[in-house]
C-alpha cells in the first residue's frame, strides 16, 4: 500500500516543550502508523536566527532527537535527519526564492511576529526573512502531503502552497505537492505566564525533561485569575492558564468542566486546581523523562546519520525532476549530449 508521506521538523535551539508535545509531537505519534513519515532537525533554519550562536544549534540536536525518541517517536517507523546535511534543500530554496516576493514574506503573519519579537529593527537578515521558502523546499523535497503543526504554522503552509501551484504553473508540472496541515486538538498552548505561546526564548514553557521539582515550582506559578483572591470568590477561568493546561493535559473532559463551574461559582481554590494539574502533568512527564534518561547519544547521531542519507536520496530525486521542470538538467541522462549535437 502507498502511503502518504508526512513531514515536520524543529529548530534544535533548545528542549523541547509541552507546546511541542501537543502542538504536534503527539499527532506524530499517531501519524508513524499510518503514514511514511520524515522528522527533520531544522538545523539549518535555526541557523538563520542563531547564526552568530552556531554552536547553540549543534548542541541542542541530541536535546532534541532524545525529546523525539522519548514521547514514542519510533525510528524504525518515522525517518528521523539533519537538514543541514540535506545539500538538496538549499538548492531547492534557491530555486524557489524567485516565486516569492519580498513584500509576500513580509506580510507573512508568523515572520511578521517573529521580527518584532526579535527586535531586527531595519537589519533583517535576508536568511531569516526567506526561512519560509526554505521550509517549502523542506516539505516538496518529500513530496510530503502532511504536515503535523500547530496554529501558528498555518501561514507557512498557505505561502508553500502558493509556491507550490506557481511552481507547477509556470514550468507546466505537476511535480511539487500540495500541502494539507494537521492540526492538532490544542490550539496553542499559553506560556505559564499567560502570556503569547509557551516559548523556550519566553522562558515560560515546562519541558518534557523538566524534573518533578521544576513541574511543580512552574505549576504553582502558573497566572490564575489576580481577581480571585480568596478561596470563596467567584473565579475567572478564561485566561486562566491551569484550567487551559487542563484542557489540554487532563484525561477527563467532564471532570475539568465540573470544576470550571465550581471555581466559576467560587469554593476552589487556587491550590487545588494547581495540585491537581501537577498530578496530571506529573503522571505524563514521568515516563517520558525516565525513557530519555536511557537513550545513548552515539546511538542518537548513528539514527540521524540512516535517516539522513534516507532523505537524501529522496530529496535529490525530487531536486532532478525540478531542474527538469526549469529546464537546467544538462548533465542528466544524455539531455546534454542531445542538446549540443
Ligand atoms: N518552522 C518550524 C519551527 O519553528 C520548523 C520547520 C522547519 C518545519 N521546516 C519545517 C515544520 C517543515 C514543518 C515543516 O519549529
Amino acid at each position: 500500500m502507498d502511503r502518504k508521506i508526512a513531514l515536520t521538523g524543529d529548530r534544535p535551539t533548545g528542549k523541547l516543550h509541552l507546546g511541542h508535545f501537543v502542538g504536534s509531537l503527539k499527532n506524530r505519534v499517531g501519524l508513524q502508523q499510518t503514514h511514511d513519515q520524515y522528522i527533520m532537525i531544522a538545523d539549518t533554519q535555526a541557523l538563520t536566527d542563531y547564526f552568530e550562536n552556531s554552536q547553540l544549534v549543534v548542541d541542542n540536536i541530541v536535546e532534541v532527537v532524545s525529546d523525539y525518541l522519548a514521547v514514542g517517536i519510533d525510528p524504525e517507523l518515522s525517518t528521523i535527519f539533519i537538514q543541514s546535511q540535506v545539500p538538496a534543500l538549499c538548492e531547492l530554496t534557491m530555486y524557489y526564492m524567485n516565486l516569492v516576493t519580498v513584500a509576500r514574506l513580509e506580510r507573512n503573519p508568523t515572520v511578521k511576529a517573529e521580527l518584532t519579537q526579535k527586535d531586527f529593527g531595519k537589519s533583517i537578515p535576508a536568511g531569516f526573512l526567506c526561512y519560509p521558502v526554505s521550509q517549502t523546499a523542506d516539505i516538496t523535497a518529500f513530496k510530503a502531503e502532511v504536515v503535523p503543526v500547530g496554529e501558528d504554522q498555518l501561514p507557512m503552509i498557505e505561502q508553500a502552497n502558493e509556491i507550490v501551484r506557481r511552481f507547477n504553473r509556470l514550468y507546466n508540472t505537476q511535480c511539487l505537492k500540495e500541502i494539507t496541515a494537521h492540526l492538532s486538538e490544542t490550539k496553542r498552548l499559553v506560556g505559564i505566564d499567560g502570556k503569547a505561546k509557551a516559548s523556550k526564548s519566553l522562558n515560560n514553557a515546562i519541558f518534557l525533561s523538566d524534573t518533578p521539582e521544576i513541574i511543580k515550582e512552574k505549576v504553582y506559578a502558573m497566572f490564575t485569575d489576580p481577581g480571585h483572591l480568596k478561596v470563596s470568590d467567584p473565579g475567572k477561568v478564561e485566561g486562566n492558564v491551569v484550567f487551559q493546561y487542563l484542557d489540554a493535559f487532563h484525561p477527563n473532559a467532564d471532570e475539568v468542566s465540573a470544576l470550571k463551574s465550581h471555581y466559576r461559582k467560587g469554593g476552589l481554590g487556587d491550590t487545588v486546581i494547581k495540585s491537581l494539574l501537577n498530578d496530571v502533568l506529573q503522571q505524563l512527564l514521568q515516563p517520558i523523562r525516565e525513557k530519555r534518561a536511557q537513550l545513548k547519544k552515539e546511538n542518537l547521531f548513528d539514527l540521524c546519520f540512516e535517516g539522513t542519507q534516507k532523505a537524501r536520496s529522496l530529496a535529490e530525486k525530487t531536486l532532478s525532476e525540478v531542474k527538469t521542470a526549469i529546464g537546467i538538467d544538462f548533465f542528466e541522462k544524455r539531455n546534454f549530449y542531445q542538446r549540443n549535437h
